[in-house]
């Protein structure tokens, strides 16, 4: 596996070579869901490329950039042993300079959900993929489906402003016991760990609720919050997957969003109806 931290050498070595490229764009702190992005890109590529990158753009002032978990050794092995080809460990300076371009989320389905309690963040997600597609030139690009929102808003990007890469789009993946696999998990104590599975039990329940029937949005939703409570909610919802909202859940159609404040970690989650 070849580690390259400079943005310009690696875009350089990349031009080089003539095949098809996967890329997997990460902040590190590896776990299986990220590694069912790797295992994909390495199904259909011929070489894989994942990004470590601690975005300071898409934190706001006052949130965990600076204790956002860094395992930079034990990354760098986890990616070795899963047949990553080349590992993209850039430096911020690297990436970003003092008057910057920057992309701007849509100003409606960027600022809703997520984007409403962390207003701007879309933009430096937004700004730093970016960077990152045109750094690599990939072929496939990789995200999960867990982060809804981000995935909905690269896509649109990628749309808008005709970006050759195809996203492809991977599942979520979870513990045994259903909480899905995220790097800010390891904030929880045993007993916050706990009160998290409410996310998918609440999730699990409107997924039952609509293979009975129940298609009525406010119907759901209504007793998600139920199994919810008493953990802070910033929103339960039920979008179409372009992010407009229902009154009736349309199967084959439909996404169902939770994000929740577990201690003081705040948790997202989704399953697709
Ligand atoms: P990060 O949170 O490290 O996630 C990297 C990728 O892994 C994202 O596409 C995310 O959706 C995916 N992922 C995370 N948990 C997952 C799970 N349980 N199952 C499947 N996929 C999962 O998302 C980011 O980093 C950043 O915003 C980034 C896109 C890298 C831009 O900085």
């Amino acid at each position: 596996m070849k580690i390259i931290s400079n943005p310009l050498e690696l875009k350089k070595y990349l031009q080089t070579l003539n095949v098809t490229i996967g890329f997997v764009p990460t902040m590190g702190a590896l776990h299986e869901g990220h590694l069912s992005l790797i295992k994909e890109a390495k199904r259909n590529n011929a070489i894989v490329v994942v990004s470590i990158f601690v975005n300071p753009t898409q934190f706001l002032k006052g949130e965990d950039l600076d204790k956002y978990p860094r395992k930079d050794d034990a990354d760098t092995k986890v990616c070795e042993l899963s047949g990553v080809d080349i590992l993209f460990f850039p430096h911020a300076k690297d990436i970003y300079t003092e008057d910057e371009v920057s992309i701007l989320c849509p100003k409606v389905r960027g600022f809703v959900l997520e984007g409403f309690s962390r207003p701007g963040h879309f933009n430096g997600v937004l700004t730093v993929v970016n960077k990152l597609l045109n750094i690599v030139s990939p072929t496939n690009a990789y995200f999960g489906k867990k982060d809804a929102q981000q995935l909905h808003l690269i896509k649109l990007m990628v749309e808008q402003l005709f970006m050759r890469v195809n996203i492809i789009e991977v599942e979520t993946m979870r513990e045994n016991d259903g909480l899905a696999m995220s790097s800010r998990n390891v904030y929880l104590s045993k007993e916050q760990r706990k009160e998290a599975l409410k996310i998918s039990s609440s999730l699990k329940t409107a997924f039952s609720m609509v293979s009975k029937g129940e298609l009525s949005t406010c119907g759901i939703t209504k007793i998600m919050r139920e199994i919810l409570s008493p953990l802070e909610i910033f929103y339960v919802v039920i979008l179409d997957r372009k992010f407009h909202t229902l009154k009736k859940v349309e199967i084959g159609n439909s996404i169902v969003l939770v994000e929740v404040k577990v201690g003081e970690t705040r948790l997202l989650d989704n399953m697709w109806l």
